[in-house]
């Protein structure tokens, strides 16, 4: 299922337990980086599990414009052959990333490290969100903006560095984006690039260069944050990579399994990486029931089966040092926090901000709009959880695949249908969305 020109709505109505085993698609984080640090190897890499979502496919054409060999070889089953570390050659035309701020910003990094001019673009959503959190790092490192849109936005040209340059950076706010942007232009640098966030954030980057083979390591700083040092100008080899299911994506059926009465469903393989599991943590400490079993690992990453019962949630309070180990699932936990009994508030979410819509504006309407009390003081989001929700509502998507999804998932137990105006941008993250829930039992229509 892909995205078409017209919007296309769709009602969630109230449906019978959800049952069943779903497959969960493979993380967009990690498939994102296997595309990009196979394009930068030596060798094969061969990718199982990919996300064929809009937003890496975007990325995979990316690295064919950047001169790599990129082959489907099989249902999500991908072969890269790279080019090496800033081997990239200059695209013929502009880079097109569609929704992904993601494989923008990551490409953004892996660009500046080498001697070519490229043209970063996207749909009108990337066009609005800020890059400058990535060039400035980038600048430090010897890569300049020669063309930009308003406020440095896209659509925009960047030269990478003829001879980048190694930096110890801070990076402003808790961002795996900014923090892999500098890692990946850090590759073509002479010498060690160093990061230092305040707040730890995924590290996917991290875990994907170590298993590529560069030399990097990751110690504490602070109480929450940490340091990455990475030494340049490895020799990446190819690898092979199995994404498992992106816990992003899982959030969904997570949250209308416990919402839904009487429901009981599984999902394999869901990444458990301790920098994504804030949602998890956060539903437990609401009464949830989530079971995990089969913990296994690959590559690095840590997984495991997840079971959800239904289950009777209370408010709690979500602290703002949790917000980058949950950044993308504060919407579903809104919708899930409307069905408490209590208040939740959720602590620190200025990052929200920035995302593919203004995600702490659109989560208040979405909730507002199907009869749920809901504010927004300062950076903060208060829920005020009735233990059901009216519903009724028309939530507007705002080309925001995840607004589309949470209130998708807030109608299957909602008193009446919850209607999106647009379900087109779910293509960009889970494009089985709809039948994988048909599957477990969710009604739409
Ligand atoms: C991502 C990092 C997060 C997240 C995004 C994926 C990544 O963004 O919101 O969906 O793969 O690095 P920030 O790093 O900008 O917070």
């Amino acid at each position: 299922m892909s995205k078409s020109e017209l919007p296309t709505p769709l009602d969630a109505r109230a449906s019978g337990p959800l049952t069943g085993t779903a497959r969960v698609p493979g993380d967009k984080s990690i498939s994102h980086r296997a595309l990009i640090l196979g394009a930068l190897s030596v060798g094969e890499t061969r990718i199982s599990g990919l996300l064929e979502g809009e937003d890496v496919l975007n990325t995979a054409k990316s690295m064919r414009a950047l001169g790599a060999n990129v082959e489907r070889t099989g249902d999500f089953a991908w072969r890269v052959h790279g080019v090496g570390v800033a081997g990239f050659a200059q695209p013929a035309s502009p880079l097109d990333f569609g929704n992904s701020g993601t494989g923008c910003r990551l490409v953004m990094g892996a660009v500046a490290g080498c001697p070519i001019a490229a043209v970063f673009d996207g749909d009108a959503s990337l066009r609005s969100r800020p890059m400058r959190r990535v060039l400035d790092p980038l600048a430090l490192m010897g890569a300049r903006v020669t063309q930009a849109g308003e406020g440095g936005r896209l659509p925009l040209t960047l030269q990478g560095a003829g001879e980048p340059v190694p930096i110890t950076y801070r990076t402003p706010v808790a961002s795996a984006q900014i923090k892999s942007a500098v890692l990946l232009a850090g590759l073509a640098a002479p010498g060690v690039t160093t990061v230092i966030e305040q707040e730890a954030s995924r590290d996917h980057t991290e875990l994907m260069l170590k298993h590529f083979g560069a030399e990097i390591t990751s110690e504490p700083e602070g109480r929450h944050g940490r340091r990455i040092s990475m030494i340049g100008e490895p020799e990446l080899h190819g690898a092979a990579v199995v994404v498992p299911a992106d816990p992003s994506s899982a959030a969904f059926p997570v949250v209308a399994g416990l919402i839904v009465e009487g429901s009981d469903i599984i999902l394999p393989d869901v990444m458990t990486n301790p920098l994504r599991t804030g949602l998890l943590t956060t539903l437990r400490e609401m009464g949830a029931s989530i079971e995990e079993t089969e913990v296994r690992r690959d590559a690095g990453e840590p997984m495991a089966q997840l079971r959800v019962r239904a289950s009777k949630l209370r408010g709690v309070e979500v602290p703002p040092e949790r917000a980058p180990s949950m950044i993308d699932e504060y919407l579903v936990l809104a919708v899930a926090a409307s069905f408490a009994e209590g208040t939740t508030v959720m602590r620190g979410l200025h990052e929200l901000r920035v995302k593919e819509s203004d995600r702490l504006e659109a989560t208040a309407a979405m909730l507002r709009v199907n009869g749920v009390k809901v504010d927004i003081a300062g950076d903060d989001l208060i829920v005020e959880g009735r233990g059901h929700v009216p519903g009724g509502g028309l939530v507007a998507t705002h080309m925001d695949h995840r607004i589309a999804m949470s209130a998708l998932v807030m109608g299957l137990a909602a008193g009446r249908p919850v209607k999106v105006d647009d379900t087109g941008f779910i293509a960009t993250s889970f494009p089985d969305f709809i039948p994988m829930m048909r599957s477990l039992g969710a009604e739409f229509s």
